[in-house]
């Protein structure tokens, strides 16, 4: 299935977005680009930005467009479903970010549509396509590790950043939104191994004063059907100007033939100004100090983008135009993913295991 060119459309020009259209102008392969955005404003300036073809505020003008082949849904959380389904009824390769939606009926009504129309779906869980993890993954598959006996990981970033995501995303918790690309990759190395069932405990006190249902800590342990436990855990409570930017985490795999220890802290990568440096993600928040590559999605440096994002976005364009296999994430794996979040969720809340459905 090569082709020589592709035509693409942007659904969402904030944050996410504006990176896919950026990164989807200068694709060697993309020869037009529509952007689409219900604010006019936000879709104008990304325009200008890239040069895109056609701007609107009506998505269905943008993925219907013949000119457009393929379509990244990069709206809020609780709002892929829509403009997925119509992007697969209308015949294009479809890229949601993650998660695939926040409720299983939501997952359910696109895996649906994903199999009534054949079209293809992939979901953004961009750390797969970060370095450390890509290799991890490489080595389980050489099978130096033997059989995973269990995983730890943990992330933390500052409650700064969360109360930026609660603004697009109310519902949005550190679970749902961020340690759900944990719990990606976990089965992506567990891949064949079913998770049967989660426990968990958190403890909610400063965002719970502020008035919102996310938990500060969270921990929980997930058991697979051939013994393997993992163990995940997430904080969005530290300091507001805390210097990590994004996601600062750990991740660590024990086979029965070895071991892969990520360090994925970058307290290594430090910078500090007197001038005060902007945060890559929450507007109007300088910072003195920064672990510059704590930055999940993607920065701009020289001239390009550099990151998760950028390589999961050339690797999806590249897939497209060549035939050649990908790595994102299907849609069944990003729903079982969110199955786990959410009960991760409920046993937190409960105290209670949750068994995991077939
Ligand atoms: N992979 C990553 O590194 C990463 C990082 C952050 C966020 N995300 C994901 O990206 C998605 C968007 O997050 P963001 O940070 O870019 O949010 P954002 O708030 O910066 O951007 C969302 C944009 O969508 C627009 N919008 C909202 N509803 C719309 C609709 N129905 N139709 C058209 N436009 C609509 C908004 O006006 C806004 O411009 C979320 O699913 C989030 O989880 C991924």
């Amino acid at each position: 299935m090569e082709q020589d060119a592709l035509g693409v459309a942007v659904i969402g020009c904030g944050r996410i977005g504006g990176l896919r259209a950026n990164l989807s102008a200068a694709h060697p392969g993309v020869n037009f680009l529509a952007l689409s955005d219900r604010s006019r404003t936000r879709a104008d300036v990304l325009a200008q930005k890239t040069g895109a073809d056609l701007v609107t505020t009506d998505n269905l003008l943008a993925i219907r467009d013949d000119r457009v082949g393929a379509v990244f849904i990069s709206t809020p959380e609780h709002d892929h479903r829509d403009s997925v389904i119509q992007a697969l009824e209308a015949g294009k390769a479809v890229f949601v970010e993650k998660p695939i939606a926040f409720s299983l009926e939501d997952a359910d009504a696109i895996i649906d549509a994903v199999e009534r129309t054949g079209s293809e779906l992939r979901v953004g869980y961009s750390r797969r396509h970060d370095r450390r993890w890509m290799l991890a993954k490489e080595q389980i598959l050489q099978g130096r590790l033997g059989e995973i006996l269990g995983i730890q990981s943990r992330v933390y970033n500052t409650r700064a950043q969360l109360l930026e995501i609660l603004k697009r995303a109310p519902d949005a918790t550190p679970v749902n939104d961020v340690l759900t690309y944990y719990v990606d990759m976990a089965c992506w190395y567990l891949d064949g191994i079913r998770p049967v069932e989660v426990v968990a405990r958190a403890q909610s006190k400063v965002f719970k004063a502020m008035g919102h249902k996310a938990a500060d800590v969270t921990w929980a342990i997930i058991t697979f059907d051939n013994g393997a436990v993992v163990n995940l855990g997430i904080s969005y409570v530290l300091p507001a100007t805390y210097p990590t930017v994004g996601q600062s985490s750990r991740f660590e795999i024990i086979g029965d033939e070895g071991v892969i220890l990520l360090d994925a802290d970058n307290k290594d990568s430090l910078l500090f100004t007197d001038r005060g440096a902007p945060h890559s993600y929450v507007p109007d928040h300088n910072i003195n100090m920064m672990f510059m590559q704590t930055t999940s999605a993607a920065d701009f440096a020289v001239g390009d983008y550099w990151g998760a994002v950028a390589s999961e976005t050339r690797s999806w364009l590249d897939h497209l135009m060549t035939g050649r296999p990908s790595s994102h994430t299907e849609p069944r794996a990003a729903r079982r993913t969110l199955a786990i979040t959410l009960a991760i969720e409920e046993a937190a809340r409960t105290g209670a295991s949750v068994k995991l459905p077939a």
